[in-house]
């Protein structure tokens, strides 16, 4: 008896612990945006679009399908020559000094908006795992 009831709360406290660390992407989603708004839109605008030439685009971008390389650029910063959907970009982005939780937020909401979407949900520990 001992010995199920033991087993019940190991049981009961994964499940809790579960709930508590992984977050869903509809939260993560509405963090994003709200990072979104405060550290991004003002280069590369509400919609996503920026400015040709000068701040590459996010809505359809192609640089966004190496994730890795999208995740290191806002964790550590970009600088150019890049190619986005055919245009050259030679500039600068300075690092937003946002936390791994805040970066996993804003990259789940660029990669599933304006168009974009990817089935792939990052996590807190995806950042972390990134390497310049
Ligand atoms: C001060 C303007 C500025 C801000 C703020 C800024 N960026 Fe950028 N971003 C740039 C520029 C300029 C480049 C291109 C750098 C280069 O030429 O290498 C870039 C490139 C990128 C790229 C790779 C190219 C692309 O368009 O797919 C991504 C992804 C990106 N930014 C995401 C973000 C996110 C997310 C934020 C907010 C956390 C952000 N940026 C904030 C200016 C900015």
């Amino acid at each position: 008896m001992k010995f199920f009831v033991t087993f019940y709360f190991i049981f009961i406290f994964n499940i809790c612990l579960s709930l508590f660390t992984k977050k869903p992407l509809q939260e993560s989603l509405l963090d994003g945006q709200e990072i979104y708004k405060d550290f991004c839109a003002q280069c590369h605008l509400e919609d996503g679009k920026g400015v040709k030439g000068i701040y590459p685009p996010l809505a359809k971008s192609d640089f966004l399908k190496d994730i890795n390389r999208t995740i290191s650029s806002i964790k550590y910063g970009l600088k150019g020559p890049i190619i986005v959907n055919g245009e050259k970009y030679n500039s600068i982005m300075v690092s937003q000094g946002l936390d791994d939780e805040e970066i996993s937020d804003v990259v789940n909401y660029i990669l599933n908006s304006w168009g974009n979407s990817t089935k792939q949900l990052i996590t807190e520990e995806i950042v972390n795992s990134i390497e310049k």
